[in-house]
């Protein structure tokens, strides 16, 4: 890694408050370079030092890294067991008790729950010995489709307690998705809610589950939590309320031993074809990259109030929200609600009721609030803040510099997290007391993290800087994904195969004249909307599910607000005429299979789609068409109908 110091572009020093009297969990360019270096060349001594420095193990390990990017089949920590939930609730429950763990923010903003790490682990405990009564073992897949409240914390940490593997699936799924997600993974109880708040709205969360669940086989019981009280649809036996249960269980249960590579959760993911992937995380190498990074990206001090705004049912909620900050036994805030409600001073206001240390969020929220003005943020007290970090799509500068100039007031550092489902933990960004920035860089990948870029034809690695291709890893570090759920060689296809030797991530990235590195957004056919991930594919075959429907096609925009957006255009079968209200339908159907937040901007009903003579229709056209650039249309010589 060659990083120059001549710097031409806009460039941040080391924000005001990480320095001086601060000190910064990294402090200089050089104390990370030197880290660095030594995290990925004696990566065996860097990796066992932190793992034994961080976690808290029942057995240690003797082998730090084991197996290769060639094999697929990389470990870490072996010999070791260790529980995740131990090293998330119990170490801190015993040394600590009376500190905070969650600070729930409810919908309502004066609904506030602080909830200690003693009755952290009472209400874990409580919630394992329920699993156990319901012969939940080691190993079984849990489904957990929840608003976000404190108990979703509660399910998922109850879980690794007692060994079982959480599936947990965002809550904005459609009821569709939430049965393919419980079917792929057999899941033997579902945990949930009668119904959810969201802006003041309730949302039907119990009958989405009940309609997810109906003809599957393996579901046994579904654990209800109580978070409206509106009356919901009951299945005798099968169906258990939450706070019946819970009643009845002993507030102590033992943790299970677990090996550094069982398995700790899947988490569903779209790729560029077919069916939803659940990449398999596992125990130890996850728990060590969720909490090095909270220590050194977020520079996480004893006291901090750290606020991840994503929602559990994504990787964020899982790392930033949950295992991270848990781990270092920092108090983590769980937020229900929205940005904008009851009005856009909403974020600004928590941060100074709860003196956050740490803000995460992501550029559509940020470029949202920054069009919505500055008065918002005018009547909030920010000066708790320290570390204000972006994370899901590129960060365009406009947004990166109002974040900065507005919420930081030019004294927080700024992060620009880069990461994937897959990476498990944040992969390249700035360190809070170390890096200058640049606004829209991600700057230079973590510990452990050996960041290249390749040229996607040859495969050849582009060294030096200056250089544009795709973004790749070459060594494995402790918390990638280790596996598809039961389907291996997708894993490899998907992320090891493509070019071999590397980890693939699918980006697209430059490196500059600085050595800074830059994301250029997807290379295949996934669009990020809002943050979220979602794949052309699923969206074009849910689509064709519609009865008038006889082929789809589907391609990514550009959204000043969103980043990108969903262009959808379908062809009608022979005899189906346009109806009034088709594009509604249409837009409906997507909401039903997939979910409200996979939504096309644009729905073009057309008699035709540009196609190759062998019939493949050539997105790369409707792609450029959407985008304005039709005088840019490239080769069109090999299309079956210029016209
Ligand atoms: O394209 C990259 C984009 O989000 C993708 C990963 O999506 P997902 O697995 O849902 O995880 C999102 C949260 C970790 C990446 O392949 N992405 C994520 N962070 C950034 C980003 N693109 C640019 N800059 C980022 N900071």
């Amino acid at each position: 890694m060659t990083i120059s110091d001549s710097v031409q572009d806009p460039i941040y020093p080391v924000a005001e408050r990480l320095t001086g009297k601060h000190k910064a969990n990294v402090q200089s360019m050089a104390e990370y370079q030197s880290m660095w270096e030594s995290s990925v060349n004696n990566t065996n001594e860097f990796f066992g030092k932190l793992g034994r420095e961080l976690l808290s193990w029942s057995k240690p390990f003797e082998t730090v890294q084991h197996g290769s990017f060639y094999e697929g089949d990389v470990a870490w920590f072996l010999e070791g067991e260790l529980n995740a939930c131990y090293n998330c609730v119990d170490r801190h429950a015993l040394a600590t008790p009376n500190n905070i763990a969650i600070i729930h923010e409810g919908d309502e903003p004066e609904n506030v729950r602080r909830i200690t790490y003693r009755e952290l682990l009472q209400d874990v405990c409580r919630l394992a010995n329920v699993l156990k009564s319901m012969d939940v073992r080691k190993g079984d897949n849990i489904a957990i489709y929840m608003p976000m409240v404190p108990e979703a914390v509660v399910a998922m940490l109850a879980c690794a307690r007692v060994g079982a593997v959480h599936s947990v699936v965002f809550a904005g799924f459609s009821s569709d998705s939430l049965r393919d997600r419980v079917i792929d993974c057999g899941a033997r109880v579902v945990l949930t809610a009668d119904e959810g708040r969201r802006g003041g709205k309730n949302i039907a969360t119990k009958r989405i589950v009940d309609e997810a669940i109906k003809g599957t086989t393996t579901v046994e019981h579904v654990l209800v939590y109580r978070r409206t009280g509106s009356e919901v649809p009951w299945t005798k036996n099968r169906d258990l309320w939450w706070h019946d249960e819970m009643a009845k269980a002993r507030p102590y249960c033992p943790v299970t031993a677990m090996s550094s590579e069982d398995p700790l959760f899947l988490l569903y993911t779209s790729g560029s074809t077919g069916t939803p992937k659940g990449v398999v995380h596992t125990t130890a190498g996850y728990l060590l990259g969720a909490a090095s990074t909270v220590k050194y990206i977020f520079d996480y001090q004893p006291g901090d109030i750290h606020a991840c705004m994503a929602d559990i049912g994504w990787i964020t909620g899982h790392t930033y929200i949950v295992y991270g900050p848990l781990a270092l036994g920092a108090t983590t805030v769980l937020f229900e609600s929205t940005p904008t409600y009851p009005d856009p001073s909403r974020f600004w206001k928590m941060v100074q009721k709860h003196k956050v240390t740490q803000f995460y969020t992501a550029p559509t929220a940020i470029r949202a609030l920054r069009r919505l003005g500055d008065k918002w943020l005018a009547d909030s007290d920010l000066s708790s803040l320290r570390v204000i970090g972006s994370v899901g799509e590129p960060i365009n500068p406009e947004a990166w510099d109002w974040y900065n100039t507005q919420v930081g007031k030019g004294k927080c550092a700024v992060v620009d997290t880069y990461w994937q489902t897959e990476t498990g933990s944040i992969i390249i960004s700035p360190l809070p007391g170390a890096t200058k920035t640049k606004p829209g860089s991600a700057t230079f990948p973590f510990f452990g993290i050996k960041a290249v870029i390749l040229d996607p034809q040859t495969g050849a690695e582009l060294k030096g800087n200056d250089v544009t291709g795709v973004l790749a890893i070459s060594q494995p570090w402790p918390s990638m994904a280790r596996t598809v759920y039961n389907n291996h060689h997708r894993y490899l296809d998907t992320y090891l195969n493509p070019y071999k030797g590397f980890y693939f991530t699918g980006d697209g990235a430059s490196r500059d004249k600085n050595g800074y590195i830059w994301i250029r957004g997807r290379v295949d056919d996934v669009i990020n909307v809002s943050g979220h991930r979602l794949s052309t594919a699923e969206i074009e075959s849910a689509l064709i599910h519609h009865e008038s429907v006889a082929e789809a096609a589907v391609v990514g925009g550009q959204d000043d607000l969103t980043g990108q957006c969903i262009h959808a255009f379908a062809t009608l079968k022979p005899n189906v005429d346009v109806s009034e209200g088709l594009e509604r339908e249409l837009s409906l159907q997507v909401r039903k299979v997939i979910g409200p937040f996979a939504t096309p901007k644009r729905i073009y009903v057309v008699s035709d789609l540009p196609k190759t003579r062998s019939g493949k229709i050539m997105r790369r056209i409707l792609r450029k068409i959407v985008n304005g650039e039709h005088d840019q249309l490239g080769d069109i010589s090999t299309l079956a109908d210029p016209s």
